[in-house]
């Protein structure tokens, strides 16, 4: 079965394909030469489940996407108290490369290229010579933290980093400003070398969400269960991705998309829901700013489709599955005759009862419609418990309401327990909102049902409920044997 989620992806990705403006970085002929048609995206959630839609295994240079990471190399390894005397923590509302310090003469944040190189500085020895073999050696290291991130061996475009390398003359400037302040503690030509490496990193969109998942997780990556860093390294990290990871646009990104991210000019865009998914997104058209057009405007349609602004305030916490049981402990109802009765009593481990609980967001209903799906075949009908929940989001609803719908279309019935009217309170508040008129979801998709079939009060009346379900199902099937 076509998964609901990849569904909503791929008609967020049909839409913003229709946008061709832009132009593709050509500053190196190796980035020049791609396809500027190119489109992929991965979302990979916090269990490490990766959705990938188009060419999400297409790799292409990571660029600026690498300077969260290294970032994080260096926090992991000096810590925040030695890396802030070199590297600011203020947006600078400038280009990425642009030529400028702080009062203190430092780079005002790590995700301009004057602080991502003082970043890859800090990597390396304080020595003003530094061999060739320190320098290769540094970039294993960068090569293993990146590759732990992203759950996969991760290798170097020589090509690109052979081009990087001849036409850097502004990085060098920018490099050897550093070096004329005095800041540097290692050879700029070194930091230069093992910058323009760690740009030349390839990686796909499938890998960019993992390591966004893995930021999400405070430094977990959760398709590996290791732990690459700590939550105070992504914390901060999260931080600066925040006010500096778009540059100049750095402000209305926060407003409109609502998630740290970091681009590259390579033409990805990796963003971050803490706590909760990892996108990653490419498409080699690039806006004035040195951002990928559709990879932003991808980001904006996920925000506003799905509900995933960080300030969404509705997401105090994510859904969980409490528990998952058959109703084999309930007894029989006694309306049925003894007939009835005893072919329900063979039946009962196929009604399945799945207890939700906390707010339900994109997130929570994406791991809850997961489950059911996968279940699917061991079930006829699903009682879906939702006493716990607080809240339920426009898009979590939809979702909900349109995988009872896949239910029905796969011969199962699936049940809501809503003693509060939760699901009801979530159609009244958002009739006319709900995700539909922006995300325009496939009439398919949308499964809006303000009747609302099958919703019961106690749980009582929904096993009531199957129990009907499967006795009819069983007469229609008798029928059509015997006809
Ligand atoms: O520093 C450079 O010129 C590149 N190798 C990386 C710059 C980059 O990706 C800027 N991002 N939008």
């Amino acid at each position: 079965m076509a998964s609901h989620v990849g569904g909503y992806l791929r008609h967020i990705m049909d839409t913003c394909a229709q946008n061709r403006s832009g132009q593709v970085a050509d500053y190196i002929p190796e980035l020049a030469a791609v396809d500027p048609d190119g489109y992929g995206l991965s979302l990979c959630v916090h269990d490490g489940h990766t959705y990938s839609c188009g060419d999400s295994d297409h790799e292409f240079t990571i660029q600026s996407v690498s300077k969260p990471l290294t970032y994080a190399m260096v926090l992991s390894r000096l810590g925040a108290v030695a890396a802030d005397p070199k590297i600011g923590v203020e947006p600078s509302g400038e280009a990425f490369n642009e030529i400028s310090v702080d009062a203190r003469r430092r780079p005002r944040n790590p995700m301009i290229n004057a602080g991502a190189i003082m970043s890859a500085s800090l990597l390396l020895p304080p020595v003003r010579d530094v061999a060739e073999s320190v320098i290769v050696s540094t970039f294993a290291e960068i090569v293993d933290f990146y590759s732990a991130c992203a759950g996969r061996r991760l290798t170097m475009d020589e090509a690109v980093y052979t081009s990087e390398s001849r036409t850097g003359s502004r990085n060098r400037a920018i490099a050897y400003m550093l070096d004329s302040f005095g800041t540097l503690d290692t050879s700029p030509d070194a930091a230069l070398d093992l910058y323009y490496r760690q740009c030349s990193i390839r990686v796909t969109t499938d890998d960019l969400a993992v390591i966004a998942a893995t930021i999400a997780n405070g430094g977990l990556n959760p398709r590996t269960g290791r732990h690459v860093f700590n939550q105070e390294v992504a914390q901060r990290v999260l931080s600066v991705m925040t006010t500096c990871g778009m540059y100049d646009g750095a402000g209305d990104w926060v407003t409109s998309v609502g998630l740290p991210a970091k681009s590259g000019v390579g033409g990805a865009i990796m963003a971050v829901l803490p706590g909760q998914l990892g996108i990653g997104v490419y498409s080699p058209r690039l806006d004035e700013h040195g951002n990928s057009v559709r990879g932003g405007e991808t980001c904006r349609h996920l925000s506003t489709d799905l509900g995933l602004h960080m300030f969404n305030v509705t997401r105090e916490s994510r859904v969980t599955i409490r528990a998952v049981y058959d109703i084999s402990d309930v007894p029989v109802g006694t309306e049925w005759s003894e007939q009835e009765r005893g072919f329900l009593r063979t039946c009962r481990d196929r009604v399945r009862v799945y207890e939700l609980q906390g707010d339900l967001t994109f997130g929570g209903a994406e791991s809850a419609l997961r489950r059911l799906e996968t279940d699917m075949d061991d079930f006829v009908v699903a009682i879906v418990e939702i006493s716990r929940i607080g809240v339920i989001d426009p898009v979590a609803r939809t979702m909900i309401l349109s995988m009872k719908r896949t239910l029905e279309e796969r011969g199962r019935q699936a049940m809501l327990v809503d003693p509060d009217g939760v699901m009801r309170d979530s159609v009244d508040r958002h009739r006319h909102d709900a995700i539909a008129p922006d995300l325009n979801v496939p009439e398919d998709l949308r499964g809006l049902d303000p009747t609302l079939p099958h919703v019961h009060a106690t749980m009582d009346a929904a096993v009531a409920d199957a129990e009907e379900f499967l006795l009819k199902r069983a007469r229609d099937e008798t029928v059509r044997d015997s006809g």
